[in-house]
């Protein structure tokens, strides 16, 4: 299960026992049914244990990675909303013809749902402070508020880079969704602490009108952190296990499929040790922009480690100048198989579209 999955479990299990009464009832009793959703059951049939489903909307869905760990967590989802045909259509191919393929611009009233979930895309959060730019790609997080307004859930889950939560967009829309009647709280999360084989950070907040927020608490720990308070959890997932089994040359099979790469380029890379990254190359193999460019950029050409999580997984991944994406071991970027892994979709994951359009859907995932 991807870090989405472990934030929808908690919230899945909150919500559970809230509605329920008590999670023991619930216990081999999953007597699903659809009723009128995002109001809350009546008496009865929280104190006997029925559960209903729990309805579930996307905003600016993607492929749905968010959606997945909702729907692994048992989520049923019923609307979204994404403007890329080929990101809609991947939705839809995985989870059922409710994406609607339009500019959330042009929704006008969002269904009712039990909890709202989206990744409102950013531009470049302002500051707090600082005045809110004007820019409309900065204000998509407006739609996220006029459909907690309209449809009412019970929970919504925001997801962003982290300096949303500081920003002045983040506190608007945590001051605002307060103003609708929600406990709203946001922090910045790590993947890794969450199973997922992969260094990437993301703000999360929360708001429910059933209760107090609560976090779910990490499952994971770093190794070498390890501690009396940390001894009971995992460590963290590395990248052998995410891709380890996968065959080291390409195979064009499931999106496991190899590149060109010019023979200099070939080169370049079997001169980059696990972990190492352009300083290793010598000095003939080493592009003059480069080695002018001396602060900052240690992934830049980097190498994986097997024994450790990945970096942050980009849209542009299969590009070694972009980022430290080089397989640990083989003379090759990650494949596409190989990062929809570390992202945390599954093999039978359907995606639609080009391959630069995949591995957008990939890196845009949350
Ligand atoms: C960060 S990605 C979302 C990833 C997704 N949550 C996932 O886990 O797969 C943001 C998405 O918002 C979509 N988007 C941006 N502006 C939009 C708009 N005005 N209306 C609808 N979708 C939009 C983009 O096409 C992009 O797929």
């Amino acid at each position: 299960m991807n870090s989405k999955g472990q934030v929808a479990v908690g919230v899945m299990k909150r919500m559970k026992e809230k509605l329920a009464g008590s999670t023991h009832a619930l216990n081999g009793h999953r007597a699903f049914y659809v009723r009128e959703s995002h109001k809350l059951p009546p008496e009865e049939e929280r104190t006997t244990g029925t559960v209903r489903v729990l309805t579930l909307m996307d905003l600016f869905a993607g492929a749905g990675g968010f959606t997945l760990g909702f729907v692994q967590a048992g989520f049923t989802p019923v609307f979204a909303v994404e403007f890329d045909k080929d990101a809609a259509a991947t939705y839809e191919a995985n989870f059922g013809p409710h994406c609607s393929p339009e500019d959330i611009n042009d929704v006008e009233s969002f269904p009712p749902a039990d909890i709202i979930i989206g990744g409102p895309p950013c531009q470049g959060f302002s500051n707090l402070g600082a005045h809110i730019p004007n820019d409309p790609r900065n204000q998509l997080w407006r739609h996220f508020v006029r459909a907690v307004e309209q449809s009412r859930p019970l929970v919504f889950v925001v997801e962003n880079v982290p300096p949303l939560l500081n920003s002045e967009e983040g506190q608007e829309l945590m001051r605002e969704t307060r103003a609708l009647g929600y406990n709203v709280d946001g922090r910045i999360l790590h993947a890794t602490d969450y199973g997922v084989p992969q260094a990437r950070k993301r703000t999360i907040i929360i708001g429910s009108r059933i209760g107090r927020v609560v976090f779910p608490k990490p499952t994971h720990v770093d190794p070498k952190k390890r501690d009396l308070t940390t001894f009971h959890l995992c460590d963290w997932a590395t990248v052998r296990q995410a891709i380890g089994d996968l065959p080291l040359e390409p195979t064009e099979y499931s999106l496991h499929f190899g590149r060109n790469p010019t023979p200099k380029s070939l080169e370049r890379y079997k001169h980059i040790p696990p972990g190492g990254n352009r300083w290793n190359l010598p000095p003939e193999l080493m592009p003059e922009c480069w080695r002018k460019k001396t602060k900052g950029g240690t992934d830049l050409f980097g190498r994986l480690r097997w024994d450790e999580p990945s970096v942050t997984i980009r849209t542009e991944f299969f590009k070694p100048e972009k980022g430290r994406y080089l397989h640990p071991e083989a003379h090759r970027p990650i494949t596409h198989r190989e990062a929809a892994r570390i992202q945390g979709f599954p093999d039978e994951f359907v995606f639609k579209g080009s391959k630069i359009e995949i591995a957008k859907q990939i890196g845009n995932a949350d």
